[in-house]
C-alpha cells in the first residue's frame, strides 16, 4: 500500500516547514545554543505543530533522536496516572544525549481537564532536571496559568492561501502530477489553512488520475458544483419547486453528499447570489436553525426541504 502523504511529506528539518518563519527562528536558535526551556505550542490543526517538534528532535539529537524523544497523546491515553507513569520510566532511563536532557511532547494538552493538568505541572517540575515537555494545543487558553508561565509560548498561523497554494504545487511536481489552476485553487480554498487537509485531499484526488482537474477534486472532495448550488437556491427563490426535489435528489442520491455538506454549502453560495442584505440576513438565520437540527440528529432531507420552503417565504414577507 501507498504510504500516506502526511507522513511522505512531513518535512525533516525546521527549514523546510512552510509558513511559521518566526516559529522556525526561534526554535533554531535553541538548537543552535544546545538549551530548551519547556515549550508550548499553540494553534489550528495540520499548521506544524507536531511536524517542528519532531524537526526540532531531529536537529538537537541528530540520527539517535529516537532515544531522546518520548510522544504522548493527552487524549488518548487511559488518564492522568498512566501518562505520569510512562513519563516517570522514561525519566528514569539514562540519558543518552550529550544535551542532558530529553523531550517528551504531549500532542492536544488541551484534552486534559484541570486537575489532570495541575497533576501534569508538578510531574513537569519534579522531572525538569532532565527532560523539557513539549506541550501542543490548539487553544493556549485552555491551558491552565501555572503551565503557561512554566513554558515558552509559541503560536502557529493558519498557512496562508499563498503557502498552501506552494505546498500543493510542491507535492504534485514529487509525485509526477499534472493539476489545473482551478483544481489547485480549489485545494486551496477547501484546506483553509490546514496543510493536513490539503495533503489528504490531493492524495483522494491523485488516487484514481494523475491528471488533477477540478472535477476529480470535486469528486474526492464530495461537494457539488458551485453552479448546482446556486441553481438549487434560485429556484427556491422562484417557488419552483419541482426543480428544487430534483435538484436535491441529484445530490444526495446521484452525488451522494450529505445534507451537511450541501448545506454548508449553501451557506457560502448566498452570498453569491444578488439580493439584499437585510434578506440575506434572514436566509443565513435560517440556514443556521436547519443546519443545528441537523447536527442534533434531525432527517437531512426534511431540513434541506424545509429550509429551502422557507427561502421561498422568506421572500414573499
Ligand atoms: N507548516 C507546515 N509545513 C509543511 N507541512 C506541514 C505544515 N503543517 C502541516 N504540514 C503537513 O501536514 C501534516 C500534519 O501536520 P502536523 O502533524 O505538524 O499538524 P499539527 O499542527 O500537529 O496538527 P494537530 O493540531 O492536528 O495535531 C504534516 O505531516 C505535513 O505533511
Ligand atoms: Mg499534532
Amino acid at each position: 500500500m501507498e504510504k500516506i502523504w502526511t507522513e511522505k511529506y512531513r518535512p525533516k528539518v525546521l527549514d523546510d516547514i512552510y509558513g511559521q518563519e518566526r516559529v522556525v527562528e526561534r526554535l533554531k536558535a535553541y538548537v543552535e545554543k544546545g538549551s530548551l526551556p519547556h515549550l508550548l505550542f499553540a494553534g489550528p490543526a495540520g499548521t506544524g505543530k507536531t511536524t517542528s517538534a519532531i524537526a526540532l528532535s531531529k536537529e538537537m539529537y541528530g540520527e539517535h533522536w529516537k532515544a531522546a524523544f518520548l510522544e504522548l497523546n493527552a487524549s488518548d491515553e487511559r488518564g492522568i496516572d498512566v501518562i505520569r507513569h510512562k513519563i516517570k520510566e522514561y525519566a528514569r532511563t539514562t540519558t543518552i544525549s550529550q544535551r542532558g536532557f530529553k523531550i517528551i511532547f504531549m500532542d492536544e494538552a488541551d484534552s486534559l481537564t484541570q486537575e489532570a493538568q495541575a497533576a501534569l505541572r508538578r510531574t513537569m517540575e519534579k522531572y525538569s532536571n532532565n527532560c523539557r515537555f513539549v506541550l501542543s494545543c490548539n487553544y493556549s487558553s485552555k491551558i491552565i496559568e501555572p503551565i503557561q508561565s512554566r513554558c515558552a509560548v509559541f503560536r502557529f498561523r493558519l498557512i496562508t492561501d499563498d503557502n498552501v497554494k506552494k505546498w500543493i504545487e510542491h507535492i504534485a511536481e514529487e509525485e509526477g502530477l499534472k493539476i489545473s489552476e482551478e483544481a489547485t485553487h480549489m485545494l486551496v480554498r477547501l484546506s483553509e489553512g490546514d496543510l493536513r487537509r490539503a495533503t489528504n485531499l490531493l492524495q483522494i484526488s491523485a488516487s484514481t488520475t494523475n491528471d488533477i482537474t477540478g472535477e476529480v477534486v470535486r469528486q474526492s472532495a464530495n461537494i457539488a458544483r458551485p453552479q448546482d448550488i446556486e441553481d438549487l437556491i434560485l429556484s427556491a427563490l422562484k417557488d419552483d419547486f419541482v426543480v428544487v426535489r430534483n435538484k436535491l435528489d441529484e445530490l444526495l442520491i446521484e452525488h451522494g453528499l450529505s445534507g451537511g455538506d450541501i448545506i454548508k454549502q449553501i451557506h457560502k453560495s448566498i452570498y453569491n447570489i444578488p439580493m439584499d442584505n437585510w434578506h440575506r440576513m434572514k436566509l443565513v438565520e435560517r440556514i443556521g436553525e436547519a443546519e443545528y437540527r441537523m447536527v442534533i440528529g434531525s432527517n437531512e432531507r426534511i431540513q434541506l426541504e424545509a429550509l429551502l420552503v422557507q427561502f421561498a417565504t422568506e421572500k414573499k414577507n
